[in-house]
Order: C-alpha cells, then structure tokens, then sequence
C-alpha cells in the first residue's frame, strides 16, 4: 500500500526468473506486519541491538522527495519506539539492496544525480528518526551492490560491465561521505550519534603461504575485496590496487578501463567519513595464480585468481549463488587483525555474521549453533589477545527470509519461518537458544 516499487521487485518478477524456484521477495518473512512478534523473540533472546533497514522505497515511492509516505515512516516510527521501550538499541541501515526503480530507470548509481536523491532520503531519515536513532549505517555491502548488482549483474538491478560497476562504487561512496558530513554538521551536534558503512569482508589466505605469489595475490583479493570501499573512506583515496583491479578486468576489451579520481574536495570529504568500522563477514577462501579467464561468472576469474577450500573445512558450495562458504574461524580473527594492522586500529563493528544452511536442517541446527560458538570465540581471542577493537557483534540473522538468488531454499536465520503458512509462524532453532544465553551473559556462560 503505497510503497514504490524497487530494483529487487522488478528483478525477481523478471521471465526467466533470475531467483531459485522463481521465488519472489513479494512477501517473505513479513516483517513489515509481524515486527511485533519479531521484537518480542529479540527481547526473549536477550538482544541488546536490532539491525534493520529502512526502505527507500516504501518512504519515498518515487525516490525523490516529492512524495513522502508519512504512514510508512509512521510504520518506522512504531519500530523504533517499540525497541527503544524494551531496551533494545536500533541500528538503521539506509540502504540494504532495495533501491527505488524510479531512479534506477534514470541509471541508478552509474547516474551521480542519484548521489542528492540520497542525501536527500538520508536527511529525511535522520530529521526523522535521529532523535532515537543513534547507530546509523548509510550502506550495507556497497562492495557486493557494485561488484555482483552492477559489474556481473547477478543481484539487482542485474547490470554487467566494467563501466557500470567503476561508477558505482565511485557515486556510491560519493553519497556515503556528503551524508556523513550532513549528518556531522547538521543533526550530531544535538542526536550526538554515530555513522558508518559495513563493508563486505572475505578472508584470503594464500593456499601455499611458502609461495610469495600466492602471498601477494592473497593480500591484493582483500585490498580489492575490502580496500575499494574501505581505503576511500579512511584515507581519501582508492587503494593502489585499483588500477591494477580496471587493467585485469578489461585487458580483453579493446580499452583499458581508467581509474576515476576524486577531486580534492571529494577527497577531503570522503577522509575519515566514519565513526566506526561495520564489517560483514562469512567465511575463508584459499587463494592461487591462474590464468585469467573472461568468460566465467565470477570477479576472481579475469583477475587470474583461483579460488579454493580445504578439504577439511566444513561446509560447501552447492547454492544457485555458488558462493564457496566454509567454516574457517581463524579467517575471521585474520581478518580482522588486518584491518587493525592496515587501518589503524578503528572501532569495529561485526554487523553480520552467520552460517548458510537450508530449510530442510530443521530446528536442531547443531552446524549453526558451532559456527556462531568458533566464531564469537575467535573474537574474544582477537580482543583480549590481540588488542584489536571490536565494540559489536550481530548475527546474520533473526529469521530465515529471502535471500538473493538463492530465494528460499537457503536460510542464515536462528529462527525458523514457515513460508507455507500464511502467518509466516516463527519458531525459533537451536542456534537462537545458543545466542540467548551468550546475549544474556554478554559472553559464553561460564
Ligand atoms: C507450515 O504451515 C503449514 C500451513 O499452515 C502447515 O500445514 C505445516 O504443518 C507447517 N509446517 C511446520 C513445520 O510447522
């Protein structure tokens, strides 16, 4: 009722279907009329934060600000209230994968129009919520919306090149740094809050650390992966791998892709456009020298990089995705040790972590429940033995939904949802009891 229409309503509609089992977002796990519920199992888990998103086209149908749907925001406002009331803290994400088709038909992020859209919709926000509203993120993943939304086209709003992509990541993170210095000037001084991004995060191990080729290309997948986004943010300027990532990706195209430059103002803006660091992070891959290959789906391949596990890691790869997710804990502590070493020590947030399983594992998700207990136990490690600064953690996610290409036949929630019966009934797994008792002693019960 009222809501606009988004990138990801017009992608899962498409014929042929791009989603497993021609899935469609239209519903899912409903959310939007069940938040009641949902803040109750956050309160019974013992949840000190809710991460969710608000959405861009439900607020402003046309993307512009032209026509605010004031009883959406009132739906926000009755969230935010309800979580403040039981001592849950919201952490409001402005842009998670849905984005207003009205501007998508004007190019999306390859139009730098779309960078005041967004500045507009996030001053809104902020006017609006800020005076409950403390944690904000402006992106989630802006590295994954570029990298698979618009260089390979396999998430909304399916785009594929090399040009499409380069100004995504480039307006994208043009629009992150003016709201940031929007929010900075004009609401911190009285909502006194904090703003950032959370950026996507992979661990690259070299599969032969012995081999200083394997080495190096390891090192250059996380600058690429992480550092595109992340290196503009911290210091004003993209990582001196991007000109190597533009030549690799295009050297079979008749031009080579040029670097695109912030002006000096940009720079500046851009410089230190964060209050803390948010991360996403999953899951290890082994990296090796290949022959570069144009022809496959993949970002690693024309970048000559093979992408590996261990045949002792636990998990697997077999989604529509294809995505190599592994249970590698000590990934996650590398990673995060490489941000401290590389960035500066910042203030981290872990906004997303979880394990990829499907329905038919039921509620006894004993793999889940191991995968959230080696991997918040690597965390401790990295913040009382390795001095790094992690201040956060959140599980992706509360309930199974819908989730991209996949659709529903994989699921990332510790509570279940029946997507047969029309009250989309919750229960929570095993796994949501393991975390109610680590929320509820705020570590591992002793
Ligand atoms: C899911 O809901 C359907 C329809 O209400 C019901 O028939 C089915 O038993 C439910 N499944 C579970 C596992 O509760």
């Amino acid at each position: 009722t009222g809501k606009g229409l988004s990138i990801w309503d017009e992608f899962v509609h498409r014929t042929p279907s791009p989603i497993a089992e021609h899935s469609t977002g239209d519903i899912a796990c409903d959310s939007y009329h069940k938040y009641r519920e949902d803040v109750a199992i956050l309160k019974y888990f013992g949840a000190g934060v809710y991460r969710f998103s608000l959405s861009w086209s439900r607020i402003l149908p046309t993307g512009r600000v032209d026509y605010i749907n004031w009883a959406r925001v009132q739906h926000y406002n009755d969230l935010i209230d309800l979580l403040i009331a039981n001592n849950i803290e919201p952490i409001a994400t402005l842009h998670k994968w849905d984005f207003p088709q009205p501007l998508m038909d004007i190019g999306g992020w390859t139009n730098d129009e779309v960078i005041s859209h967004f500045v507009n919709f996030a001053h809104l926000a902020f006017r609006t919520f800020g005076d409950r509203v403390t944690k904000w993120v402006t992106f989630n993943e802006p590295n994954a919306l570029c990298f698979w939304g618009y260089l390979k086209g396999t998430l909304a709003p399916g785009r594929r090149g090399i040009e499409d992509g380069k100004r995504c990541v480039h307006n994208v993170l043009k629009s992150h740094a003016k709201s940031y210095r929007l929010y900075d000037r004009v609401f911190r001084p009285h909502q006194h809050g904090k703003v950032g991004v959370v950026i996507f995060t992979q661990w690259y191990e070299p599969k032969d650390p012995g081999n200083p080729s394997h080495v190096k290309l390891a090192e250059f997948a996380v600058h690429i992966v992480w550092g595109l986004l992340a290196s503009p943010i911290f210091f004003g300027k993209y990582p001196d791998e991007y000109e190597t990532f533009l030549r690799l990706l295009s050297q079979k195209q008749g031009t080579l892709s040029t670097p695109l430059q912030f002006s000096l103002s940009e720079a500046a803006e851009l410089r230190g456009s964060w209050d803390f660091c948010g991360i996403a992070h999953y899951t290890t891959n082994l990296v090796e020298p290949t022959n570069p290959s144009h022809d496959s789906g993949g970002i690693s391949d024309p970048l000559g990089i093979k992408l590996s596990s261990d045949p002792g890691w636990p998990g697997g790869g077999n989604t529509s995705s294809n995505w190599g997710f592994y249970v590698v804990p000590w990934g996650f502590r590398k990673m995060l040790n490489w941000i401290k070493k590389r960035y500066g020590n910042p203030p981290i947030y872990v906004l997303e972590n979880g394990y990829q399983a499907h329905p038919e594992d039921g509620l006894e998700d004993h793999d889940r429940v191991e995968y959230h207990r080696s991997y918040i136990n690597e965390m401790l490690k990295v913040v009382r033995i390795d001095g790094v600064n992690v201040q956060m953690y959140a599980a992706w996610t509360l309930l199974d939904s819908f989730e991209w290409g996949d659709g529903y036949t994989i699921n990332f929630g510790v509570v279940a949802v029946n997507f047969s019966d029309p009250d989309r009934q919750r229960t929570p797994k095993l796994s949501g009891s393991f975390l109610k008792h680590v929320f509820m002693n705020n570590g591992f019960p002793r």
